[in-house]
């Protein structure tokens, strides 16, 4: 009782740590992960289109010189002006500009003698891994470094060349990185919230109203209203709604049959009490009948004395129950026809003329069982066989109980027969739970739930051999004791 309060308290602590924890932290967590997945993807789509952008500018470059140079290349003059040549080297922001041709290399325009180049950059032969990693080294160049780019005019087969220093394009790339970095920002931002909004709705508030409906249940389990009314989704929150439901659903139905055994374990306690005092008057009773000369009281009285003795004897194993399940059987080598005799003149069977008994065990088969377990086994089977058979309508046909025994190996094979209607369809399936397989009024489903459990005891098993219209056959296998 003590261990169920600790369990409950604990778990109780446990579904508020989760609720605080969902609350305060998924959301957060959702937040800032769809924030810095977000900045990730706009980073690996940065790197390609600031590649991108590089080869734009030095191709706009490019193209501004050939348009200025352009004019020139048919006048036989090797250079330009020295006026017209500080203009293109102004608006191409470059050193140097050349135009090679065949082997001929033409030098349009130069402000002195360039430095040492730190790349050559082909803007016709260009691959788009290449060009990221030269975008990448330019980007972190020194300004005053040099590089030379060159690329086929557009208006003639000639290549034009610039030599121009670093800090120009350095500077462009870096304003562009900073536009993007910006856009990227707002983007992940608006991005992520929308993503975390989504998110939200769909996970953190479900798991919130999961847990704590889940706190709140294991506070009362037995009151039905909390259990977990699911929505309507068909995904995988959907699924653990529902599945929460119907765990809470079970859970109410165990506890609920727990109650119940609880309570009838009082009343058979109390019921027991009192029934084992009429026993012990009984008992007296029918010791004094011994001493009667009277021919039939001495034929019956000894097994008056005999039953009775065993009825007392349950009164004590149900106390025992009280405190554990069935007391380990006792096992010892018994004749097995006698036992399914003692079964039949407990119920009267023998001398009933509605029902043939027939006891076809050999008379030398010994099993190796506690006696009394064994007749209670039987008992419940046969009384169950007769009680189906006298409350039956079988027109035409013999009412029998057949009880047949073998021995296979190390085990014994018992047969319970009887010609009565069948067990009913709908109770086949949970005739061995206890209170759960009987159809009688007053009956309590206990008959077969209790055979069960002693002959598992023994290591043994039971199961329905036949049931249909024309009777019923369990049949049990007792092992020896290994
Ligand atoms: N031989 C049989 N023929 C037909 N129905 C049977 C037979 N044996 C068992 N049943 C069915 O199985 C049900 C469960 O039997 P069980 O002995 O567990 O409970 P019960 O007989 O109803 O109550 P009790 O606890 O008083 O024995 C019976 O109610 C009956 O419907
Ligand atoms: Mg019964």
């Amino acid at each position: 009782m003590e261990r169920d309060e600790v369990t409950s308290r604990q778990k109780a602590g446990l579904f508020k740590r989760l609720k605080n924890a969902v609350q305060s932290g998924l959301s957060i967590k959702l937040l800032l992960l769809t924030a810095v997945f977000v900045l990730i993807a706009e980073v690996l789509i940065f790197v390609p289109s600031i590649a991108n952008f590089r080869n734009v500018w030095l191709k706009d470059h490019l193209l501004t010189a050939e348009a200025a140079s352009i004019v020139y290349l048919d006048a036989n003059e090797l250079m330009l002006s020295e006026g017209a040549g500080q203009d293109l080297l102004i608006t191409t922001q470059s050193i140097a500009v050349a135009i090679r041709q065949n082997s001929f290399s033409r030098l349009m325009a130069s402000s002195g003698q360039p430095g040492d180049l730190v790349q050559h950059i082909d803007l016709d032969n260009s691959t788009a891994f290449g060009s990221i990693k030269s975008s990448l080294s330019m980007f972190f160049a020194e300004p005053n470094s040099q590089y030379r780019v060159f690329g086929t005019m557009r208006s003639s087969p000639a290549i034009m060349e610039l030599v121009q220093e670093s800090r120009h394009i350095k500077a462009a790339m870096w304003e562009y990185a900073r536009n993007v970095a910006f856009l990227s920002l707002l983007i992940s931002i608006f991005t992520a919230a929308l993503v975390y909004l989504a998110l939200y709705r769909l996970i953190v508030l479900p798991i919130i109203r999961i847990s704590s409906n889940m706190d709140t249940f294991s506070k009362t389990p037995e009151n039905a209203s909390l259990v977990f009314k699911p929505s309507n989704r068909s995904d995988e929150i959907g699924t653990a709604e529902k599945r929460l439901a119907a765990f809470q659903g079970d859970l109410q139905q165990t506890l609920r049959q727990k109650q119940r055994l609880a309570e009838l374990g009082l009343a058979v306690s109390k019921i027991n009490h009192d029934l084992r005092n009429i026993l012990a008057s009984a008992q007296l009773f029918s010791d004094r009948l011994t001493s009667l000369p009277d021919p039939t009281v001495q034929r019956f009285a000894p097994k008056l004395i005999r039953t009775i003795d065993r009825a007392v004897d349950y009164t004590k194993s149900v106390i025992d129950y009280g405190r554990a399940l069935e007391a380990p059987p006792k096992r010892r080598k018994l004749m097995l026809n006698i036992v399914a005799n003692d079964v039949a003149d407990l119920l009267g069977l023998e001398s009933s003329l509605a029902i043939e008994w027939q006891n076809q065990i050999p008379l030398d088969l010994q099993a190796d069982a506690d006696p009394e377990q064994l007749f209670r086994i039987l008992m419940n089977l046969c009384r169950n066989a007769q009680q189906a058979m006298m409350d039956a309508d079988i027109h035409g046909r013999a009412k029998q109980l057949k009880v047949t025994a073998e021995k296979i190996n190390s085990d014994i094979h018992i047969r319970v027969s009887d010609t009565g209607p069948g067990i009913p369809e709908h109770v086949r399936d949970k005739i061995f739970n206890a209170f759960e397989g009987s159809t009688k009024p007053g009956g309590s489903g206990l008959g077969m739930a209790i055979a069960v459990e002693l002959l598992r005891a023994h290591g043994g098993t039971i199961s329905i051999e036949k049931t249909d219209e024309n009777g019923t056959t369990f049949h049990l296998i007792i092992p020896d004791e290994v």
